[in-house]
């Protein structure tokens, strides 16, 4: 089999890959070894930036998004139990949209589908070749049957824990990662959410978020150790530590109710350099992961493939390739922005163990800075909304 661009993972950034792509008339396949019931279950990010929302508007994917997402305008921020509102609206004339990843997910594959597009799920075996060839090749086994796909080029798609950045050859990549000392259990319940809004929550008993998939849907976030047994954690403790979280106001009004997922998620800051070798190309969790504490991690891939599908398009209409050879460049200063953000709101609002008297003091002057000034609040605002994207 032979097509333009092979994407290898169907997530939202091989997914909105493979859309941007048809709208520039470019073929592709993408193949997902996973089952498409699965991808469109799994539970992640919940927070689209302004301009993530607009793309999928102008690609024709943005109906239900419309209906059904959550526009809000501002967050709280909680300084031990003191409620602080960063109004995005007024600071910076933008919103978020709350709409969760695997609604994205559904979207884009059933948008994808209804074009004809092909997406292979429940492969196995993947791996890629010839990757500095003009024709590079990627395998995979369906059904156990052997396949090939020829391409002019591969997009590894297939997130953190993928083939396409380990099939690059030594020496080639460098890393740079951090490892945060503490992880987030997370829960999914039949509960309306306690505020309209998400609050941020700062507190001696550690981080807290209250965020939503819905006006009957909470998605609640506690800061735990980073190999946390969920099983430690019974659903009456995971409230009860919730309302710890607040102030006794705010406690008061959160309202329990079945909880249907439950899970902890450990925190890295990890970025690859340069994000392509040859004709394989890197985008979203393959070649970058943030702490979810700035909600980037879903907009950043977004961001990757517009920016991908752009130098393909420049490179079938024009035949040149400066588009593609200034792929990473183009591509990490977003992301390193990113970085530097998600790692801010991590550390301002984490307890961090370990943490001197000295950090402590400095770490609630900052909350109260970032909260009361409107200078810092509006270079928060900037960021939470995402950075315009050019
Ligand atoms: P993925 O979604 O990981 O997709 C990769 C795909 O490749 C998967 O479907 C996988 O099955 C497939 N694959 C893997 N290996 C292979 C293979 N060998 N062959 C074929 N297919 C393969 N981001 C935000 O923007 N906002 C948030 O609010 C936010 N909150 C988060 C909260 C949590 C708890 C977590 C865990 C993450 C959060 N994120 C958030 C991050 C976001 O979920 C990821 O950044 C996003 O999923 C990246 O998309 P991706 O397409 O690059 O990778
Ligand atoms: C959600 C997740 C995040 O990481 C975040 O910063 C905000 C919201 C969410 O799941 O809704």
């Amino acid at each position: 089999m032979r097509v333009q661009v092979g994407i290898i993972g169907a997530g939202p950034a091989g997914l909105m890959l493979s859309l941007l792509l048809h709208r520039a008339g470019i073929s592709s396949i993408i193949i997902e070894n996973r089952s498409r019931q699965y991808v469109e279950a799994r539970v992640r990010a919940g927070v689209l930036e302004h301009w993530t929302t607009e793309l999928m508007s102008e690609l024709g994917v943005g109906e239900r998004l419309r209906k059904e997402g959550l526009v809000h305008e501002g967050i709280d921020i909680g300084i031990n139990g003191e409620r602080r509102r960063i109004d995005f609206k007024a600071l910076v004339n933008k919103t978020i949209t709350i709409y969760g990843q695997q609604e994205v997910v559904k979207d884009l594959i059933a948008a994808r589908l209804a074009q004809g597009g092909e997406i292979e799920f429940e492969v196995s075996d993947t791996s890629v070749d010839r990757l500095d060839s003009e024709r590079p090749i990627i395998r995979y086994k369906k059904n156990g049957e052997p396949r090939e796909i020829e391409c002019d080029f591969i997009a590894g798609c297939d997130g953190f824990h993928g083939i396409c950045r380990p099939s690059i050859p030594k020496g080639v990549l460098t890393e740079f990662e951090r490892v945060y000392p503490y992880g987030w259990l997370g829960v999914l319940s039949e509960s309306p959410p306690v505020s309209h809004e998400l609050i941020y929550s700062y507190t001696d008993r550690g981080f807290a978020l209250y965020t939503m998939r819905s006006n009957s849907i909470s998605r609640l976030y506690l800061q735990v150790d980073p190999d946390e047994d969920i099983n430690k954690w019974s659903d009456e403790e995971i409230w009860n530590e919730l309302k710890r979280r607040v102030s006794p106001e705010t406690a008061a009004k959160l309202q329990t109710g079945r909880v249907f997922e439950k899970g902890v998620t450990a925190m890295r800051s990890f970025v690859v350099e340069p994000m392509q070798f040859g004709r394989l190309f890197l985008s979203g969790d393959a070649a970058h992961i943030v702490p979810p504490t700035g909600a980037k991690g879903m907009n950043l891939a977004v961001a990757d493939v517009l920016f991908f599908s752009r130098a393909l398009e420049s490179f079938y209409k024009t035949k040149s390739t400066s588009l593609l050879d200034g792929y990473t460049k183009k591509c990490l200063s977003r992301i390193w922005k990113a970085q530097r953000f998600s790692y801010f709101m991590t550390t301002m609002l984490h307890l961090n163990p370990g943490d001197s008297e000295f950090d402590r003091r400095r770490q609630l002057a900052e909350l109260d800075y970032v909260t009361s000034s409107k200078a810092a609040s509006t270079a928060l605002a900037e960021n939470y909304v995402g950075l315009p994207i050019d």
